[in-house]
């Protein structure tokens, strides 16, 4: 748990990033690495993502963005996509109380009404249950594509014009912002992405345009506590210029 006087060698807690954004990348290699199914790695992918959300509690990050399921995702065999739907409503499920306990409020981005009706529910009964915590925001990205987030923006904003309840010149970043999944939500100051590759994969692009990226070529499965604190060690030694000198 949150405590005041934690205390890790090396890590300014005063200096901490307020929102930590994660593209969890690398499951399937895991399990083929192993020889086993690609199942198997979302499944120890799941174990990772429950020590995560414990350690960032634990050390007092504000905000956890995680990647869980990409519009692109739904592209994957209907068996890999019925797995990781399974473990997502069984995450909920066993995490519920923890989230509670641990003053955790839970959220989600993305395109909640494609998700199958069983983890809808789920989710609506984790938001209301923990819907009054303040201690952590974890946000689950799920089916989630940040063009489409921009379009769906961009779409609402247009209607406003149209209605005469905007004007084209009064539109500002702070207004496109607002009309973001992310609306009440802090920019992240750092994205990490597992397994090496050096893209974004069409997460947050609007909301990381001064985030500060930490690549590790661990697998998914094999993140650590210890790895966390590594790369926030790291990020605290970073010069953050916003374009300025
Ligand atoms: C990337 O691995 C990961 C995902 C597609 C989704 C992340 C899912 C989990 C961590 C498990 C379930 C989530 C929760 C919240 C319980 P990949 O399959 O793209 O790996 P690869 O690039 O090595 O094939």
């Amino acid at each position: 748990m949150k405590s005041d006087s934690l205390h890790i060698d090396g890590l300014d807690m005063t200096a901490l990033p307020l929102h930590i954004a994660v593209i969890m990348d690398g499951n399937g290699r895991w399990a083929q690495k192993k020889f086993l199914n690609r199942v198997k790695g979302h499944e120890k992918g799941s174990d990772t993502v429950r020590m995560v959300v414990r350690s960032c509690r634990e050390i007092g990050i504000s905000y956890l963005t995680l990647y869980a399921f990409s519009t692109e995702n739904w592209q994957r065999p209907k068996a890999e996509v019925a797995a990781l739907m399974i473990l997502l409503k069984k995450f909920l499920v066993s995490e519920r109380q923890e989230m509670v306990v641990n003053n955790i409020r839970f959220n989600v981005i993305g395109e909640q009404e494609r998700l199958p009706e069983d983890v809808q529910k789920e989710i609506q009964r984790t938001k209301d249950a923990t819907k009054s915590n303040n201690g952590m925001h974890l946000n689950l990205a799920l089916s989630y594509g940040s063009r489409s987030e921009i379009v769906l923006a961009t779409k609402q904003i247009a209607k406003e014009v149209q209605a005469g309840r905007l004007l084209p010149d009064a539109i500002t970043e702070e207004i496109i912002t607002a009309h973001l999944y992310t609306s009440d939500i802090p920019d992240p100051e750092l994205l990490i992405r597992t397994s090496g590759e050096m893209r974004i994969s069409n997460f947050l692009l609007w909301q990381i345009a001064y985030s500060e990226i930490a690549v590790t070529d661990t697998l998914w499965p094999d993140f650590t506590r210890n790895e966390l604190i590594q790369i926030l060690k790291e990020y605290q030694g970073r010069d953050r210029r916003f374009g300025r000198v």
